[in-house]
């Protein structure tokens, strides 16, 4: 009996976790405004690491050698070297390496992809697919790929993932 009730609330424990799993989903808030936003189909790969990040906020790319080298790319091919310089540390736009950051959530892999997929009020236009026109910018995977490179910059230890 002993047995039985424990088998049944291990059950019922693993299905209200599983549920919890399946409907937890990150709202997406422009740093403009603070309203929501949602990213359009043909801004997503379907890639894991978009699975993930969408459910979590967690950005699997942090650490990972080959998507920081991709990123760095990335980053140089949507000009944000530009502005930003090629080691991410600041030009004539604001360092990307913190531990501050001008919009703090920044800290954080979900506040960054905000900030950079929808833009900012102060000089930074989003760069999210389907924002600057149907066919330029970036899509969610090319972009977490980008954060996990400026992260990769960073000597602060900041991973945007803490947490998490
Ligand atoms: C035309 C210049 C320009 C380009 C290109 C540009 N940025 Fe920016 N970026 C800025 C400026 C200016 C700010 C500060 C905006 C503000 O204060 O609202 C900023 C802010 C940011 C922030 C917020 C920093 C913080 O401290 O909170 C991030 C992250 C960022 N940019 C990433 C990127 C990435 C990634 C790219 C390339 C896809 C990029 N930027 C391209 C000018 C630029």
């Amino acid at each position: 009996m002993l047995a039985r009730n424990i088998l049944v609330s291990t059950l019922l424990a693993s299905l209200i976790g599983f549920t919890g799993v399946v409907s937890a989903q990150i709202k997406l808030i422009k740093t403009t405004d603070g309203s929501e936003f949602t990213i359009p189909a043909d801004g997503l790969k379907g890639t894991p690491a978009e699975a993930e990040f969408f459910k979590t906020g967690k950005n699997i790319y942090i650490g990972d050698a080959k998507a920081i080298a991709y990123g760095k790319k990335r980053f140089g091919l949507w000009s944000c070297t530009q502005c930003h310089g090629p080691t991410a540390g600041g030009q004539v736009g604001p360092g990307l390496l913190g531990p501050t950051f001008r919009y703090p959530k920044d800290a954080t892999n979900k506040g960054m992809f905000e900030t950079v997929w929808a833009g900012s009020n102060g000089g930074m236009g989003g760069k999210g697919l389907g924002i600057m026109s149907a066919d330029d910018g970036m899509n969610a995977d090319e972009l977490l790929q980008t954060i996990a490179w400026i992260r990769a910059q960073s000597t602060t230890g900041v991973t945007g993932n803490e947490g998490l």
